[in-house]
């Protein structure tokens, strides 16, 4: 949620256009209001600009009324509390507006903290639970703004990954970290803070991760980590690994579209290296789980929200498949508050997988450490490297896709899917009986086999195109499947909900019957996802239910199925290229990709940043 932005330096750059560019790298954490706090230099002040609306807006604001100096802060919104005006944006000042404040997380006490500061005649002029900071450092003394912050946080109860900045100290930056993700940039003379590597990628390659209870103070010739009794903290440097290409549009219209297109490419990548042909499927040297560990787990729990909680879904069919473990899939959200049975006296490990894209979603992070808590050893399957379930976990698995900017996620899901098998197969191999060397050999050539399918897939794009103009005016849809494809409907559903604003649902086909059924009339469209598979002639029946009430009915097959239009059974079918069926949910997802990104486009929708979402939730 929110991205924030800072810039320091003793070279002669303008703060404001490196503020702006970073907003923009920025935007798909949050979209709805931004702004911008420059420190104009000896007693001259803080300027702060900002307005409900986008970073495109802010930079022509800024056009209008420029504000000159070498070091200021910047913020771009996801509303938690306060509604996208520009009272609400950030950043936000104390009564004097002599402190400005950029802030990414949720002040749980800011009511109680208000009311005192109010009382002690502290003016508000916004809503939101941030500006409370600004006042509350005001009101803190202290020699200089770190002192300060340090003190003010004290007080303070929730998330937070904030930056403040003080006109008395014109160059430093103060920065804090808890629960949201903040690392800094290290320039040649200059200093960057920011929410993620993406808005630095252009500056510097070095960066500097933040652990909870850090402090930073930032200045134009130097940076230091304080702890909170402000002693000096050393945190290694890392070196960034991905090219600003990356996170360019390269040529596309969309980076929902470029992380599309190139899934065949991120698939290879996900397997890269990893593949192996001597029966033991795969080496995951990042998981430290030795071949012993392997055969010692007894139960496996998957925590994730969303997109990657659906590749959980997927996930479960492969490895309670390939290595004979049970496995629970849970919304993480509501597994760190559920009271869990402690594990049986039974003997061996229980094993909690964290999968997440950005590695910050707050939900997963705090049910990753619940698990922990309560005994799990845990490992994480992550896309951002660096990011705090990674750097948390006792071990993992990187997606290796690139960055994912698209707020809507597709190429992350293929790779968990792949990851997932990955795991299952490595698993299975060190679990004696688990996984014969035949089955893991026909793996591994099935794996090595997928880019080339999933390009084969994608070639679809123009039948998806035109079956998505006779759909982008539907209200209402249903997505249907069965087995490990039934999350795949799950998925299709979530993205049409996502970036078009259909309601959509996903269902495992035979659960229609009860219930769902009621909605089918010749207004919906209903989506099959039937591969050819051992439960394909039940998803026929399904079918058949649905034709009976006048549902429009979209098959997505495999190769070799048999004509289900020809007899009118369906409306439309695309058949995707024929894989194992554990398999089959990393061809099958693609065309509902397609669909649901061709839909948006056809009812005019921001692809990229659709309304009230964030590209990584960071809190609760
Ligand atoms: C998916 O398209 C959404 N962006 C969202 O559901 C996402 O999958 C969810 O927020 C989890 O994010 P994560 O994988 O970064 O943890």
């Amino acid at each position: 949620m929110c991205g924030i932005i800072g810039y320091t330096g003793s070279g002669r750059r303008e703060a404001v256009p490196i503020l702006l560019q970073g907003l923009s790298r920025l935007e798909y954490r949050g979209y709805d209001s931004a702004g911008v706090a420059i420190t104009l230099g000896e007693g001259r002040g803080i300027v702060t600009r900002k307005l409900a609306g986008r970073v495109t807006a802010l930079r022509e604001l800024m056009d209008r009324l420029p504000a000159h100096g070498g070091s200021g802060i910047a913020h771009t919104r996801w509303a938690t509390h306060g509604a996208p005006h520009t009272r609400n944006a950030h950043p936000h000042s104390d009564c004097h507006e002599r402190i400005a404040i950029v802030h990414n997380g949720i002040i749980e006490n800011a009511e109680t903290l208000r009311a005192a500061l109010a009382g002690s005649g502290h003016q508000f002029t916004s809503e939101t639970d941030t500006e409370v900071l600004a006042h509350l450092i005001e009101q803190t003394p202290g020699d200089t703004l770190e002192a300060r912050v340090i003190a003010a946080l004290e007080h303070v109860v929730g998330t937070y990954g904030l930056a403040a900045i003080a006109a008395d100290e014109p160059g430093k930056i103060v920065v804090a970290r808890r629960g949201s993700p903040v690392l800094l940039g290290i320039g040649d003379g200059e200093y960057f803070v920011a929410s993620d590597a993406s808005a630095v990628l252009e500056h510097t390659r070095a960066v500097v991760y933040l652990d909870d209870g850090d402090i930073a103070v930032l200045t134009p010739t130097s940076y230091q980590v304080l702890d909170r009794e402000a002693r000096v903290q050393r945190r290694s440097l890392n070196d960034l690994q991905w090219d600003l290409e990356a996170i360019e549009l390269g040529g596309h219209a969309h980076f929902m579209q470029k992380e599309i297109l190139e899934q065949p490419e991120t698939i290879r990548s996900t397997l890269r290296g990893r593949l192996m042909g001597d029966g033991s499927v795969a080496r995951l040297n990042g998981l430290n789980l030795t071949p012993a560990d392997c055969a010692d787990v007894r139960r496996i729990d998957i925590v994730a929200c969303g997109t990657s909680w659906h590749a959980g879904l997927v996930g479960r069919h492969i490895i309670e498949e390939l290595a004979d473990i049970p496995v629970s899939v849970e919304y993480a959200s509501e597994f760190r508050y559920r009271r869990r049975p402690r594990p049986s006296g039974k003997p061996g490990t229980r094993l909690t997988i964290a999968i997440s894209q950005s590695g910050e979603t707050a939900d997963t992070l705090e049910a990753m450490r619940a698990a922990r808590a309560a005994g799990s050893r845990v490992v994480g399957i992550v896309n951002v490297v660096g990011s705090t379930i990674a750097r948390e976990a006792d071990g993992g698995i990187y997606l290796h896709a690139g960055p994912e900017i698209g707020v809507a996620s597709t190429k992350a899901f293929t790779s968990q899917i792949v990851a997932l098998t990955l795991l299952g197969g490595y698993l299975g191999a060190h679990r004696g009986q688990s996984l014969d060397s035949k089955k893991a050999d026909e793996l591994v050539c099935s794996l090595t086999e997928l880019p080339g399918l999933v390009s084969q897939a994608l070639a679809l794009e123009p039948e998806v195109q035109a079956i998505a103009r006779q759909y982008s005016d539907a209200h209402h849809a249903m997505y249907l499947g069965r087995g490990v494809n039934f999350p795949v409907a799950l998925e299709g559903a979530l993205k049409l909900k996502e970036i078009s604003y259909i309601h959509a649902e996903g269902y495992p086909a035979a659960e229609m019957k009860h219930g769902p059924i009621a909605l089918i009339d010749e207004h919906m469209p209903v989506v099959f996802v039937a591969p050819h598979d051992e439960v394909y002639p039940k998803v026929v029946s399904n079918m058949h239910e649905v034709r009976a009430r006048g549902g429009r009915i979209l098959a997505i097959t495999t190769e070799g199925n048999g004509d289900l239009s020809g007899g009118g059974l369906v409306d439309h079918q695309l058949r995707v290229p024929r894989t194992i069926p554990i398999l089959s949910p990393i061809l099958t997802v693609i065309p509902l990709q397609l669909l649901a990104y061709h839909t948006a486009l056809l009812r005019g929708c921001d692809v990229d940043r659709p309304r009230n979402l964030a590209k990584s939730v960071t809190v609760e």
